[in-house]
């Protein structure tokens, strides 16, 4: 029986994410330590992970995971994992993106992980960001709002440098009506700006604003991303990386 154009669009979201995430996996050799990103897109690629560490085509993998349900979802797969007191330095890390510029600048954080993404980002050599093809976008800020972390104190105030920005920050809840909170204990204002014509200058403002503990614009961290497209996968990679 065919179904709803939205559940058959959604079908083909999940195997598209489902290809870009265990193609990833195939850039992963012994005895690296891998970054591992959250996200839905993400997940595919810790099951393959696991799936080949069973299997034995992976051996003396050791992960740091971006958020506690990536954690958890390590643990069920079976990826031993570390913390940064082990190894300070990352050899590749596999993650999503929310939207993808052709520079391939990111928007990151939809998941609410963003500041130890960050983190994850540029403690890795290589970052390799998984996405379907609805992710692309011609400039940030077209499609998606910027998660913006902030701490539960300043939320107002940083609410108000946005708006004076030009934003349009929305703090985020849950589906029940209660505030979001990241593994931080912080908050989210996902603020849309539209197409970002500077993401340096935006970024820039951002990063001086007391009160923002991170925000999801990822500008240069990623060194290569795997597109998975109804038409195959398409592997980009980032000029001067
Ligand atoms: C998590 O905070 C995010 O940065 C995710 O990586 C991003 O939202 C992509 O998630 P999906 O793979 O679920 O689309």
């Amino acid at each position: 029986m065919n179904g709803t154009p939205n559940a058959n669009a959604k079908a083909l979201q999940d195997r598209l994410k489902k290809e870009a995430g265990i193609s990833a996996v195939d850039l992963v050799s012994p005895g690296m330590v891998l970054g591992l990103g959250t996200g839905s897109t993400t997940h595919f690629a810790l099951e393959e992970i696991g799936k080949r560490l069973a299997d034995g085509r992976l051996k003396d993998i050791v992960g740091i995971p971006s958020s506690l349900d990536t954690e958890k979802s390590a643990r069920e797969f079976g990826i031993p994992l570390i913390t940064f007191d082990e190894k300070q330095s990352i050899d590749l890390t596999i993650d999503g993106a929310d939207e993808v510029d052709p520079a391939l600048n990111l928007i990151k954080g939809g998941g609410g992980a963003l500041l130890r993404e960050k983190v994850l980002a540029q403690a890795s050599r290589r970052n390799v960001m998984v996405v379907d093809e609805s992710k692309l976008s011609p400039r940030l800020g077209t499609h998606f709002p910027v998660p913006i972390e902030v701490i539960p104190f300043a939320w107002r105030p940083v609410a108000e440098f946005l708006k004076s920005l030009g934003g349009e920050p929305v703090l985020r809840k849950k589906d029940g009506g209660e505030i979001y909170t990241t593994d931080q204990s912080n908050y989210i204002l996902d603020c849309r700006f539209g197409p970002i014509a500077n993401l340096d200058e935006l970024a820039g403002k951002l990063g001086q604003k007391a009160g923002i503990a991170e925000f999801g614009l990822f500008i240069g961290t990623a060194s290569e991303v795997i597109v998975a497209t109804s038409h195959g996968i398409r592997y980009q990679k980032r000029n001067d990386s």
